[in-house]
């Protein structure tokens, strides 16, 4: 048997130098005389071993990492090919800590398949969750998916089948899916990760999706920034197309479902599911005023499930293995797994799925490792750039939607950010701020105006002109913007600012004149 080297192409991996290496392992091959089949795989999303190259020997994968082009001619030396020793041997790669704690439902096939290949897929698991969903009633699809009690993953933690449900009950000639792979959140990852590492997987949740609300017709909708989660998918849909699983009759059904990837042009506010429907029909991105739903008059005016791409690559092992299955893990309201991305100032950077519940410490510290720096952690800001930051003192804090919005938080896209005992928060709230005035589609007075009203009001705090002042002005337009902005981009941008200044209040008053020149 020609032996198998995997070697991740996605782009985290690539932007660790994983081409490089492939580069380097295809030369060695060649200089040696030996064939090999090179798979270009997806991340585990231990990024801090990437680029983690792995190989396919008779006791099972071997992982070396974080491989450098350099290494190569000494791994080949040291006999990696059947997994021999070398100071980058890592060993099995689910028996390294960060990958052997996770719980992988959603990411089970991502880093361990060939991403293109739908044998490879099919060998894994793929497809069984669509097969068990064609034979089934669209209604029951739906009671499935709401059992199952996933929640959206975009953001705002809506529940999944009680969405699909007014799709499926309101009637119209046409429907659609729209996959929602916008991810413009600070820290946040996982929507590339599985559109590079397992494509398959979101085109099935899709077609599943479709079957259950009777749309015949999805768009999945990526930030230009990401051209190669684009290209993949792409990819996958031209081969699921011509191996006759998109198209008409479904698995051998009455089903059609068809699809196609669009690509956005970048703005923040895209990712909100109104903006990107405008976006998608060619117009400029801008926020549309509920009502209607775009589950009644979504994209084109008809009837629409928007979806992030996590929610719906979580559906097809909720159809496989049962609502029942999935709805074990988690806790509270917040059932099943989440993948956490890690990011920023942290020792262990990567995406960690588990099953809701750990605590913010936990994630932080345990499977983080605390910060890159080796400095104290100072806050972590939870949910992308519109999410609050936490100190230290609610790291008892469990990952659920419910406990942290207690706490004035939101899980959001689940993206974490770790910041050192460096970092200055009053600067962290203007950025907010100043982020929000950027990225306002200017639709509502609040957001548009308010934000740069914030970012003078922060620019004067920073200079020590009346500072109480202006405390009392930014906590007003905080409220004004919270309560009166049409989107959550107007709407939510108060939680960063507002947790900055009630947690870290001596950042907000900077240091009298007199008392720092002594
Ligand atoms: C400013 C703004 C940006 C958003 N960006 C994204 C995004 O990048 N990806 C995403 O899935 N949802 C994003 N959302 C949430 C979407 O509006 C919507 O709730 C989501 O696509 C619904 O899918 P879900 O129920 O599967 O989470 C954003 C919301 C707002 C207000
Ligand atoms: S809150 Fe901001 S982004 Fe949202 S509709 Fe209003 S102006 Fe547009």
């Amino acid at each position: 048997m020609i032996p198998r080297i995997y070697i991740p192409g996605d782009s985290g991996a690539l932007a660790l130098g994983a081409e490089r290496v492939a580069k380097a392992v295809r030369a060695e091959l060649a200089e040696r005389g030996i064939e090999a089949k090179i798979v270009r795989n997806g991340s585990r999303g231990a990024y801090f071993l990437e680029p983690m190259v792995e190989v396919a020997t008779a006791n099972g994968r071997v992982a070396y990492g974080p491989v450098k082009p350099s290494d190569v001619k000494s791994l080949f030396d040291c006999g990696f090919l059947t997994g021999g020793h070398h100071k980058r041997w890592l060993g099995a790669p689910d028996k390294i800590p960060f990958l052997a704690r996770q719980t992988r439902l959603t990411f089970a096939r991502c880093g361990v398949t060939d991403p293109l290949s739908l044998d490879h897929y099919k060998a894994h698991g793929g497809l069984n969750g669509l097969q068990n969903a064609v034979a089934m009633t669209p209604s029951d699809i739906v009671k499935q998916v709401t059992e199952s009690g996933l929640r959206g993953r975009g953001g705002a933690g809506f529940p999944t089948g009680i969405k699909w449900k007014t799709v499926l009950d309101t009637s119209a000639d046409r429907k659609y899916i729209v996959c929602n792979a916008d991810e413009g959140d600070s820290g946040t990852f996982a929507d590339r990760m599985i559109m590079e590492g397992d494509p398959f997987v979101l085109i099935e949740g899709m077609m599943i999706a479709g079957i259950a609300t009777g749309a015949t017709k999805g768009f999945i909708y990526i930030r230009s920034e990401y051209p190669h989660a684009v290209a993949v998918m792409q990819k996958a849909v031209e081969i699921a197309r011509r191996a006759g699983v998109l198209g008409v009759n479904v698995l051998g059904s009455p089903n059609s479902f068809d699809m196609e990837v669009r690509v956005g042009a970048g703005a923040y506010v895209c990712g909100e599911e109104t903006a990107l429907l405008d976006s998608l029909e060619g117009k400029r991105g801008q926020v549309r005023a509920k009502p209607p739903l775009p589950a009644h008059k979504g994209l084109f005016g008809k009837p629409t499930v928007i979806n992030n791409v996590i929610s719906l690559a979580s559906v097809p092992v909720i159809m496989d293995k049962g609502a029942a299955f999935y709805k074990d893990f988690g806790m509270g309201r917040s059932r099943g797994t989440i993948p956490i991305q890690i990011a920023g100032n942290v020792k262990y950077a990567g995406l960690y799925e588990a099953a809701f519940g750990m605590t913010l410490g936990e994630i932080v510290d345990d499977i983080g490792g605390g910060t890159a720096t080796g400095r104290p952690v100072k806050a972590v800001q939870v949910g992308g750039p519109l999410g609050a930051y936490f100190p230290r003192a609610l790291f008892d804090t469990p990952f659920d939607y419910e406990a942290f919005a207690a706490k004035d938080g939101l899980i959001g896209h689940a993206g974490i950010v770790v910041f050192d005992d460096s970092a200055d928060m009053l600067k962290q709230a203007r950025f907010a701020m100043e982020f929000c005035a950027i990225e306002s589609c200017g639709k509502c007075t609040p957001c548009r105006i308010g934000s740069t009203r914030g970012v003078e009001v922060l620019d004067r705090l920073a200079e020590n002109i009346e500072p109480e002042k202006q405390i009392a002005l930014v906590t007003d337009l905080c409220n004004t913007m919270k309560f009166g902005s049409l989107c959550a981009l107007g709407g939510f941008t108060p939680y960063p600012v507002m947790s900055a200044l009630n947690h870290f209040p001596d950042d907000f008053r900077p240091t009298p004149v007199a008392e720092a020149a002594e």
